[in-house]
């Protein structure tokens, strides 16, 4: 973020304005010799561009104060099932920001991997371990659509399946809550795990996802609606795949025909994410099919 009214000199901040040219670099010196060097860097950028934000903005004590209040706020509703500090990120686009710079750098020049996508506030790290082709559908709602998702992981280099790969789903359902959201649905109803046999096949029954608006009962819901912007995500399934010797990726994959797509509330799409969900005949079980390939990319050194 540039100042306005200031420049810098070999990193140091000058600033030819009418506030304290030495304020910020004051506060930034005030960092003792034990502080980690990465805390050092990070901090002392951090200081300075929320200064610089300050002063381009001519920011009053009220706007701070009102900024401070959101964060308290932020605060005090969150608990174990609900992240508000996180939401807040996710709807200024700070979440899907940190996610590309994190896989962009593991990645290095990995670019077909199947891509990354925010986590997300509503991953429980208990989902249920099932067999394939089990379902994750516990509660059936009388407006889902049931879907067989399946594939097979690879190896991005040597293109070969990847037994033992754990594929983790969770989804929300056509209500827009997720089950640690709802009363009325089952414990963990809608995740599962999944590993990959032999041959590098995963499947499961799942819903046709649906979208939904991220809470909005909170200050990340005031901030959208000063912003005058909608909550909605596009429909999605969340995924984590992982394996010893292997690159973890977390994913989610997005409806191709979903109206959200250009304008998810939390900007997680990506063009490679979208999939298409084709019409199943001849499974009693699902009327929609999703093939669903995963590629992963070894560890450096395996
Ligand atoms: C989700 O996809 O579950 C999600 C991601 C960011 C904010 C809220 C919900
Ligand atoms: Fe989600």
């Amino acid at each position: 973020m540039a100042a306005t009214n200031g420049n810098t000199n070999g990193g140091n901040v000058i600033h030819d304005s009418r506030f304290d040219p030495n304020f910020t670099q004051h506060v930034i010196d005030a960092t003792g010799p034990k502080a980690t060097p990465r805390m050092r860097k990070v901090m002392g950028s951090l200081i300075k561009h929320v200064h610089d934000f300050a002063r381009e903005n001519e920011l009053t004590v009220e706007e701070w104060m009102a900024g401070v209040e959101m964060m308290n706020w932020a605060g005090k509703m969150s608990d174990d099932k609900r992240n508000e500090g996180q939401l807040m990120c996710d709807v200024i686009g700070l979440e899907s920001l940190v996610d590309e710079i994190t896989f962009k750098l593991a990645a290095e020049t990995n670019d077909s991997a199947t891509a990354s996508a925010i986590l997300g506030p509503f991953f429980r790290h208990d989902a249920p371990i099932l067999q394939n082709d089990d379902t994750i559908v516990k509660d059936v709602p009388s407006d889902g659509q049931i879907v067989y998702m399946h594939g097979y992981a690879t190896d991005l280099v040597t293109k070969k399946p990847v037994p033992g790969v754990w594929v983790d789903v969770w989804q929300a359902s056509t209500n827009g809550l997720y089950e640690q959201q709802d009363d009325n649905q089952q414990d963990c109803n809608l995740r599962g795990k999944f590993k990959t046999d032999e041959k590098g096949y995963y499947g499961f029954y799942c819903l046709r996802p649906t979208p939904y608006p991220v809470p909005n009962d909170g200050p990340a819901g005031k901030l959208l609606e000063l912003l005058d912007r909608h909550s909605f995500r596009p429909a999605h399934i969340h995924i984590i795949a992982q394996c010893d010797g292997y690159k973890p990726v977390t994913t989610q994959i997005f409806d191709k025909e979903d109206k959200y797509l250009d304008n998810d509330s939390v900007f997680a799409v990506k063009e490679s994410l979208i999939v298409d969900f084709k019409p199943l005949k001849g499974n009693p079980k699902a009327t929609l099919e999703l093939e669903y390939p995963i590629v992963i990319a070894p560890q450096q050194g395996k």
